[in-house]
């Protein structure tokens, strides 16, 4: 747990710069060698996103990093979808009153799957593969 925090922490020090991740995976020590080289394509993959408290109940929790969202719109239930408005792309902002909401026109999202709230936005946000182990919320 330790390590995967520490990896975590140096990503999101640095605003999630893709090099930072690279440079946090070969130093170590998984970049070239044998163990994991499927999971390397995506950034986030594999790699513990939050813990299940990070997650307010009803509400959720936006990974700016890795473009996801993370919600828990009921008790012990979490859903992730990316964090990118099917508008025009922008990242999404804030998590407030059942809806995730994009700061740029105004588009809004349901918490509990992604569906289109409020316009101008044309379709749902894509759901994105979460796995939860015990307290720890993984990308998948
Ligand atoms: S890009 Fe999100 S509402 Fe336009």
């Amino acid at each position: 747990m330790t390590l995967p925090a520490t990896r975590r922490t140096v990503l999101l020090a640095t605003g999630g710069a893709a090099a930072a991740l690279t440079a946090a995976c070969s130093n170590y020590g998984d970049n070239n060698s044998s163990s994991s080289s499927s999971s390397e394509k995506s950034a986030a993959a594999g790699q513990e996103l939050a813990k299940t408290t990070d997650i307010p109940l009803g509400g959720g929790k936006i990974f700016g990093a890795e473009k996801v969202v993370v919600t828990q719109p009921t008790k012990d239930d979490f859903k992730a979808f990316s964090a990118i408005c099917t508008h025009l792309g922008c990242t999404v902002g804030s998590v407030a009153d059942g809806t995730i909401d994009c700061p740029c026109h105004g588009s809004k999202y349901h918490i509990a799957d992604g569906s289109v709230a409020h316009g101008p936005a044309p379709k749902p946000l894509p759901a994105k593969q979460i796995t939860v182990e015990g307290s720890t919320i993984k990308l998948t």
